[in-house]
């Protein structure tokens, strides 16, 4: 029976009330992607026969974050029940197991999907996935009966006060057989507390026909809801303790993890350090024997082995950093190319640029990219040394083994091996400092009798 197919239903019609927001809750984003493409991510593993989702209308944000997993529209928010008959007609001549999950509950595990998986294979016609819950609050409680299986699924607003007493609450994860769901489903009404078609009462009529279901436990953990900012930082944080987890796992060594942060998709390697405070966005990628220093806010770059970077360095999407490349303090690369052994120690902007193999970028350097109306390239060579303070107006071209002296705003290329300075002579007056500070002494002194 293991190898039944499998589809899954993921509800996201919910509005988010608590959210106070005007962005669908499944769009709010955990470790920098939406949260129901983690779910989707976990559930792909499954590797079911069907997706869908089931969104309210205007929520075309879901459907282009979802695709190719196709979407259908619940019109009235009628139900948990409801919400899944929405999808029916799209998964209309499939045979297997169905699984429905809650687009704001992304944390869940293959490993308990799998559990959940097995319970279904053991020949009970539902299978739910319950936690005992420190709160109980207003989740559906988990009535068990005798023989240790399921009986019913109470909603907290129509229990008695000794349903409401149980601890094991429902997920609202589950899974039935299709041919049962859709036949029980059909069969649900509405004739409760809040006039809902409760998915949950599939339970007490799969009893009452005879079948038995199953609870399985999970971790409350990974359960968790996600319905406002609150539980949104909570999730985050069991997000980021995965990330570092697999980090170190790998192979990185990370001085204080707490205080790092990683995006879903940061690629670490082995022998990377990373220091205190260091932010990664979407798209990185750190190879093999890089540090990261302090306070360094990486997103979309690619750092390349032994490098160092920080502390308090900035790379910006298209950042492209060269073996044994050094980028040091408040230096900030945008869509630029640094080469092998180059440096960059302290204050400068390279955007829009190739800074080539071992050239040197003083402090203060900065490639003037954008006019206010366009951005051009800068183009350093090989080898250039480029003196503190230089701006570099682009588009402009350094040859390689090119200097250019401190204080220089280049317009012009400047060819290999030239030195290019662009400042006034310096001019000397001796001794006028004193005489200057000798009158202003006399001066004060005056006005103060
Ligand atoms: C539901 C369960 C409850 C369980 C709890 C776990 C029911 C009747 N109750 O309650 O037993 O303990 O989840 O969190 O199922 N949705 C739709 N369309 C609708 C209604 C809901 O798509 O018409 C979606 C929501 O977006 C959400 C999910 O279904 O993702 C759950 O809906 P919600 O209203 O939060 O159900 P609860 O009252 O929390
Ligand atoms: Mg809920």
């Amino acid at each position: 029976m293991s190898d039944r197919h499998i589809a899954v239903i993921v509800l996201a019609a919910g509005l988010g009330t608590r959210m106070k927001s005007a962005k669908p809750k499944v769009m709010h984003p955990l470790a920098g992607r939406p949260m129901v493409r983690h779910l989707l991510e976990t559930v792909e593993q499954l590797e079911p026969e069907k997706i869908v989702c089931v969104i309210g209308e205007d929520m075309d944000g879901v459907r282009e974050t979802v695709a190719p997993v196709p979407c259908v529209i619940q019109k009235e928010r009628l139900g948990t029940g409801h919400a899944v008959l929405a999808a029916e007609k799209t998964l209309a001549g499939f045979s297997g197991d169905i699984l429905i999950l809650y687009g704001d509950s992304p944390l869940i595990s293959f490993e308990t999907l799998s559990a959940l998986k097995t319970a279904r294979a053991a020949g009970h016609a539902v299978a739910v996935l319950g936690f005992d819950a420190e709160e109980p609050g207003a989740y559906g409680r988990l009535i068990m009966n005798a023989s240790d299986t399921l009986e019913a699924i109470i909603e907290a607003k129509d229990a008695t006060p000794e349903q409401a007493a149980i601890s094991f609450c429902n997920s609202g994860v589950m899974m039935a057989d299709s041919e049962v769901l859709w036949k029980l489903l059909n069969r649900v009404g509405n004739d409760n507390a809040k006039g809902e078609y409760y998915l949950t009462d599939i339970v007490a009529l799969a009893r009452a026909d005879g079948l038995t279901c199953a609870a399985v436990e999970g971790d409350e953990y990974e359960l968790v809801g996600i319905n406002d900012r609150v539980e949104l930082a909570l999730a985050e944080t069991l997000v980021q303790a995965h990330l570092r987890m697999r980090a170190m796992v790998g192979g990185a060594t990370l001085t204080d993890p707490e205080t790092v942060y990683f995006s879903y998709d940061t690629k670490i390697g082995q022998d990377v350090v990373i220091g205190p405070h260091v932010v990664f966005g979407p798209g990185v990628t750190i190879e093999d024997n890089v540090e990261i220093r302090a306070y360094s806010h990486i997103e979309a770059a690619h750092v390349k082995p032994g490098a160092i970077i920080g502390p308090f360095a900035r790379l910006r999407p298209g950042a492209d950093i060269g073996p044994d490349v050094h980028i040091g303090n408040f230096v900030e690369v945008k869509n630029a190319v640094i080469e092998e052994g180059a440096k960059a120690n302290h204050l400068a902007y390279i955007g829009d640029a190739r800074v080539g193999a071992g050239a040197n970028i003083g402090a203060g350097t900065i490639t003037c990219n954008y006019d206010g109306y366009f951005k051009t390239h800068t183009d350093i060579g090989a080898g250039a040394f480029i003196g503190s303070n230089t701006a570099l107006v682009a588009p402009v071209k350094i040859g390689d083994g090119a200097s250019i002296g401190a204080g220089s705003v280049i317009t012009k290329d400047v060819a290999a091996d030239s030195l290019a300075l662009e400042r006034s002579e310096q001019k000397e007056l001796a001794g006028a400092a004193k005489k200057i500070r000798e009158r202003k002494a006399a001066k004060k002194a005056k006005s103060k009798n």
